[in-house]
């Protein structure tokens, strides 16, 4: 398949038929691999930017294109002329004469935009401090394969309003599945997300975990402290109220799963006995980054 947009930096992209079909192909690529897949990107090479960190992103993009017969450079932009000075502008057009996709990790959304304005071949955004439409993709992937579909599923996000919370708004306006946010007060989504999603969607924001939980089939959370927001001060408004542990579990559907885009800090968002226990799928998850990306990879990048 081969998708309508040429970047990909918030999921809102996407059309609904594209989005389910990513996650269909996504399926097939996996089942696939056991026996090798098609060298459908034989001489094609991807550049990622890192202006932070990353164990998942790097790992799965790298293998994703090892897998598919293509190459991937890793720059870190401390090792770029990026770091003495020279525009993304630059950067892009650079870039475009080399390779035939970027995927970046930034902290700031706009120099995705930026990127993706000069850049002649696809964008894909690796994470931001406003979306992680990647993560989204793979978080899907894994309800369709527990799940088995989308429409009638309850997720609760439970936690920060954080980037990838935007990201999984957009993925349930996206798949038809209802959402319930509980978050603290102040640290809501982005509220143009919720609007346009809105129209899409039921989409509750409540400052109750517990409201929010009830009837849920897919509970998920993430850090209170994302790499661009690290202030530990934060922590003391999450905490104990908007923690993932067994009791708030009990609140959900008998047969709810647990996701957590990782990493996690352990017995803060999460405890130890959910994220380890048999609700949890998030080591599924985690490998379905790898499954996903493949998709959007040999569906964006153009022969
Ligand atoms: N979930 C995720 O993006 O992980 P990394 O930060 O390790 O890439
Ligand atoms: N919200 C986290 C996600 C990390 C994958 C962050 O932005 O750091």
């Amino acid at each position: 398949m081969k998708l309508k947009t040429k970047n990909l930096l918030t999921l809102a992209e996407l059309f609904p038929k594209e989005f389910v079909a990513l996650i269909d192909y996504s399926i097939i690529l996996k089942k696939e691999l056991k026996k090798g897949n098609k060298p459908l990107l034989k001489n094609k090479t991807l550049a990622m930017i890192f202006q932070k960190p990353s164990t998942r992103t790097r790992v799965s993009f790298e293998t994703g294109m090892f897998q598919l017969g293509g190459h991937a450079i890793n720059l870190s932009s401390q090792d770029m002329q990026l770091s003495r000075g020279e525009t993304i502008e630059d950067t892009a057009k650079t870039l475009s004469r080399y390779v035939d996709c970027i995927m970046a990790r930034v902290y700031d959304h706009n120099l995705l935009e930026k990127l993706s304005n000069s850049s002649s071949v696809p964008v894909i955004n690796g994470l931001s401090d406003s979306f992680h439409p990647c993560q989204i993709l793979a978080d899907f992937m894994t309800i369709k394969e527990k799940k088995g579909k989308f429409k009638g599923l309850k997720i609760a996000w439970i936690g920060d309003g954080n980037n990838v919370c935007n990201s999984m708004i957009y993925g349930c306006a996206l798949s038809g599945v209802n959402l319930s946010i509980a978050t603290p007060k102040g640290f809501e989504p982005d509220k143009s997300v919720l609007k346009e999603s809105a129209k899409s969607v039921e989409i509750d924001l409540t400052t109750d975990p517990i409201k929010a939980i009830k009837d849920a089939d897919v509970v998920v959370t993430d850090t209170y402290t994302s790499i661009h927001n690290n202030d530990q001060k934060r922590i003391k408004k999450f905490l104990p109220k908007y923690q993932i542990n067994d009791s708030l579990m009990n609140h959900a559907n008998s047969n709810a799963i647990f996701m957590h885009c990782l990493p996690a800090k352990r017995d803060y968002e999460v405890t130890s006995s959910v994220i380890d226990g048999p609700q949890s799928v998030v080591w599924d998850e985690a490998e379905n980054r790898l499954h996903t990306q493949k998709a959007l990879l040999a569906s964006i990048i153009r022969a």
